[in-house]
């Protein structure tokens, strides 16, 4: 009944307490940024528990076409050893740079490339390719970039004409550390100093890791400024685990009842925990405990079993802290006392998948009372699930298949999830950790 590994569908029903000591693999926004900031450091730089996910291998391979040699130790493929090449050091890639299904690198990537010497080619797979650009183009045009892509959306596939950037002032139209990012990246190469201003404070890595690695940041209010001039010093860092990914086990061990799931080293940076606080006012109880400061960032331990939970609302200034777990989330409210209320999740919808459209039309399959008004997203419960009679589709999805997963394991009937090879985009061993955990399903091949 059990295996580890990708697979195409899963089914899966009500699970016996399921119970799990683990640490996670690491945070997969850190281990881009991590490939990319010891590619441009001059030197050699170490990372421990690096996401060997689809998603960062593509970063990695990126950088590899651009003359950076990645090495992954021989006893464990998530330590790498970056010689990287310096600010001036990249290389013109002979073909056609492919950022898969990630968004993190297309948008993060086309900072950097703004601003070489060269042409490149950016390529995703087709759900990247559908996705918007346009919003990490807009603060590189304004500093001189020459970008193009399809539409006025800017989709993939996109060519960038490298030119010296200017630095410039710009204030983010959309929550996204993704944009600011780019626009702080391509800073990096920059004439002048380049500011981005923030209404709403997002994942702050890059900022961290600019930090960390010696370069002139500087932060007053919502405003973020780099002065370039300084090349990042080469470092030595041991990722955090990924707080999305923990996210699902969270889940388990909140929803099936006698669970008991503990932590290890899980990223506890304020503007990424948006989920443990939203639980907490769900009582979930979650207590962080030999909170640590690991390189740039802070990690903690902590343990989770069934509460009893009630219905919480977050709000829109929430929403960048817990962008990436809402399906999750919205999987968790089916089973709290009252009407949970998601506000300002438009972003939601241009994720891999518009998650908005998934969840509300999949959990409604399973029984759950769920709906959209406007730009808010509502769920009442406690709602018992019930296997959907028709196949739960991720569309490629990983975190709509590892929400729907979670879902299965407190549904009743065979509970069945098509295309769940995705999830390897971003947690590799969450089915082996299932396995770990004593959980039963099964798995086909199949288109299923
Ligand atoms: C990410 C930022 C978020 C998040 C994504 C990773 C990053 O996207 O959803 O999974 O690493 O900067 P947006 O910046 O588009 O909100």
């Amino acid at each position: 009944m059990k295996s580890a590994g990708p697979m195409r569908s899963v089914v899966i029903s009500r699970q016996k307490p399921l119970k799990l000591t683990t640490a996670l693999p690491g945070d997969k926004s850190i281990s881009h940024r991590s490939i990319m900031m010891g590619a441009l450091a001059k030197g050699q730089s170490r990372v421990k528990n690096f996401l060997t996910s689809e998603d960062c291998q593509n970063t990695a391979k990126i950088f590899e076409a651009m003359g950076v040699k990645i090495r992954r130790e021989a006893r464990s493929k998530n330590r790498l050893i970056i010689d990287g090449v310096g600010l001036k050091g990249l290389r013109k890639p002979k073909t056609t740079l492919y950022c898969g299904n990630s968004g993190t690198t297309m948008r993060l990537m086309s900072g950097i490339l703004a601003a070489q010497p060269f042409t490149t080619r950016l390529a995703g797979d087709p759900s990247l390719s559908g996705r918007p650009m346009n919003r990490a183009a807009a603060p590189l045009i304004l500093m001189g970039a020459d970008i193009k892509g399809k539409g006025a959306k800017i989709t993939a596939p996109l060519t960038i004409c490298g030119r010296q950037l200017k630095g410039t002032t710009y204030r983010l139209p959309v929550a996204s550390a993704q944009v600011k990012s780019a626009a702080l990246l391509a800073g990096l190469f920059a004439e002048g100093p380049t500011t981005v201003i923030e209404e709403i404070p997002t994942r702050d890595h890059t900022e961290r890791f600019f930090k960390y690695t010696g370069l002139d940041l500087t932060q007053s209010g919502h405003k973020i400024t780099l002065h370039p001039g300084r090349e990042p010093r080469p470092f030595k860092i041991e990722v955090p685990g990924d707080i999305s990914s923990a996210a699902f086990l969270i889940a388990i061990g909140l929803l099936v009842p006698g669970s008991r799931i503990s932590l290890k080293r899980v990223l506890w940076n304020p503007v990424r925990i948006g989920i443990i606080r939203a639980l907490n006012r769900m009582g979930a109880g979650i207590k962080p405990s030999c909170l640590h400061q690991q390189g740039p960032e802070i990690t903690a331990d902590f343990e989770v079993s069934p509460r009893a939970l009630r219905a919480t609302t977050v709000q829109p200034s929430e929403v960048p802290s817990l962008i990436d777990e809402l399906p999750i989330l919205m999987v968790i409210a089916t089973q709290a006392q009252g009407k949970s209320w998601f506000h300002g999740v438009e972003e939601l919808r241009v994720k891999e998948t518009d998650r908005v459209a998934s969840m509300v039309d999949q959990l409604k399959l399973m029984g759950a009372r769920i709906g959209v008004k406007g730009n808010s997203v509502w769920v009442d419960g406690p709602t018992p699930l019930r296997a959907s009679k028709t196949p739960l589709q991720s569309y490629g999805d990983h975190r709509t298949a590892m929400s729907f997963i979670v879902a299965g394991m407190i549904a009743d009937g065979q509970t069945r999830i098509k295309d769940t090879a995705c999830i390897a985009t971003s947690f590799p061993n969450f089915f082996e950790l299932l396995v770990k955990a004593g959980a039963k399903y099964s798995q086909q091949q199949t288109a299923g």
